[in-house]
């Protein structure tokens, strides 16, 4: 059983499937083009979305999800579409409302049941002016008289604000109320659970006799997935770690000895020569990025000719990865690909298993921690597959990548040990290709400059550069010159993204 959320392409959508998750409900998203059926579906939620309802080209709907008989809660675009459809009346942008308000509750409702008048977070242009046959007014806000609304029999629900979003003050309980009391859900969305059924499905699916093979990163997907799948085919996963030579430092030999300990059968493939080589001379970002996923293919390729017996392939990919940011335009949408599935070999003849692909970061995260994935892996930032390469601007030798290894292990220990590390998705440095003056002792130098960048993001699509604490960065910066030959100047990147890209290749 789980919650169907129909996505109208609110920036929000994903968002609901992780507070609705966050309750130990199940969800889906599935776009607003979807025919309505019943199925295996215990409650509908209608997502937010950036058209107006009455828009020649609003997002197309069947209202026969109205009649399914299970109970729905409409955000935002998905209340003035219920209100459209259902017999109501919109005002079209005549009072907006975009951030913080304040809602004050009409009567009774289970929807806001042990919830007060509160603030809320709003986004809309459009309001709903008159209600539908049958609805009543259950919270008004200064811009939306009616602010959510609620037919009791049909058990059909309407908030204008976003009940998902951080701001929203009692957006938690607004959501458990609605799939808790208004739609009956059970909590059994768990991390055993889930991990449980996962193995006993993959034992069903793959052959006793067939092989499978992972190209392990170090990273948090491909690690819990590999160990996810190795609980259900032992010594029958083979797992391949390409170090290219471009991680950071010791993090080949991290990386290694992390997955060997988890009790992964891995084959570390040193081709950082190959890498290396093939990438002299270049210096132009996309080349970088086109060579090293070549020269990936062919090394991954090689190994995989070496286990003949395998037959399917395990990747690590997330939920983000597989939707569509896009879905409101219908399934004939071009789904998103992975940085990583890129890649792999187009020829590839592998079955794929993909046991994460109806998960979220951090319920991956979560998993990981069920199934005993060290601390170090589970926590690690987000590492681009081309690693260094992109962090070194211009061409990539071996003298400058020591020079990035040594400056960005400095920075690194500095964020650990003010203890920054976690609350940042990403931190590290960056090789200028650009030489300066500068002195030291008594003579001079003319030597690169490296650059720092810390970051917060929710998921990489969006970043904010992070304001560091001044003795951080005094510390990072004295010891980067002093201790790392070949830097004489240390410069701080405070660009967000957008404009920029958290990677400045
Ligand atoms: P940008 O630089 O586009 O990066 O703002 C967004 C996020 O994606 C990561 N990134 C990559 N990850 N392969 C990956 O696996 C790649 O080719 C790649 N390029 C960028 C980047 O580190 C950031 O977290």
């Amino acid at each position: 059983m789980s919650v169907l959320i129909l996505d109208f392409g609110s920036q929000f959508t994903q968002l609901i499937a992780r507070r609705v998750r966050e309750h130990k409900v199940y969800c889906e998203i599935k776009p607003c083009t979807e025919t309505p059926d019943k199925g295996e579906f215990e409650a509908i939620i209608l997502s937010g979305g950036p058209s107006s309802v009455t828009d020649p080209d609003s997002p197309q709907f069947d209202t026969g999800w109205f009649s399914v008989g299970l109970p729905i809660l409409g955000v935002c675009y998905g209340m003035q579409l219920m209100a459209h459809h259902l017999g109501g009346e919109l005002s079209k942008g005549e009072s907006r409302e975009y951030g913080q308000s304040f809602i004050d509750l009409v009567g009774e409702s289970p929807l806001f049941h042990g919830v007060p008048s509160s603030r809320v977070w709003m986004s809309h242009g459009d309001h709903i002016k008159s209600l539908p046959k049958g609805f009543n007014t259950i919270a008004k806000s200064v811009g939306a008289p009616i602010a959510a609304m609620a037919n009791l029999e049909k058990k059909m629900f309407a908030v204008q604000f976003h009940p998902e979003v951080v701001h929203t003050q009692f957006g938690r309980e607004i959501l458990g109320n609605f799939l808790f009391r208004i739609a009956q859900c059970k909590p059994v969305w768990t991390a055993g659970n889930f991990i449980e059924e996962t193995v006993e499905r993959l034992k069903r699916e793959v052959p006793n006799d067939a092989h499978a093979i992972c190209a392990l990163s170090g990273g948090v997907d491909s690690t819990v997935a590999a160990t996810l799948v190795s609980k259900a085919l032992g010594k029958r996963l083979h797992c391949i770690f390409v170090d290219n030579g471009l991680l950071r430092k010791d993090e080949g030999d991290k990386v290694e000895k992390a997955v060997s300990d988890i009790g992964l059968q891995v084959k570390r493939v040193n081709a950082q020569e190959r890498f290396l080589s093939a990438l002299k001379g270049i210096t132009d970002p996309e080349e970088k990025r086109k060579i090293i996923g070549r020269v990936f293919i062919e090394v991954f390729d090689e190994e995989t000719k070496r286990i003949p017996e395998a037959q399917y392939l395990v990747q690590g990919t997330l939920y983000p990865d597989v939707i569509e940011s896009v879905s409101v335009r219908g399934p004939s949408a071009t789904i998103k690909t992975h940085h990583n599935v890129g890649g792999l070999p187009p020829d590839m003849k592998l079955k794929l298993i993909e046991p994460l692909r109806e998960l979220f970061k951090d319920e991956v995260r979560v998993i990981g921690r069920e199934l005993e994935v060290p601390t170090q892996i589970l926590e690690r930032q987000p590492f681009p597959g081309p690693g260094l390469a992109i962090r070194i601007l211009g061409e990539v030798t071996d003298e400058r990548l020591r020079i990035l290894k040594d400056v960005d292990a400095i920075f690194l220990e500095e964020i650990r040990e003010a203890g920054l590390y976690r609350t940042l998705w990403q931190s590290f440095a960056v090789l200028l290709p650009i030489q300066s003056v500068g002195v030291m002792g008594d003579g001079r130098t003319y030597e690169m400059t490296a650059a720092l960048r810390a970051v917060t993001s929710e998921d990489g699509m969006t970043a904010d550069w992070v304001y560091l604490p001044d003795e951080l960065l005094r510390t990072a910066s004295n010891r980067i010159i002093n201790e790392v030959k070949g830097v004489n100047r240390v410069v701080l990147d405070i660009s967000s993204k957008p404009p920029a890209t958290i990677e400045w290749e």
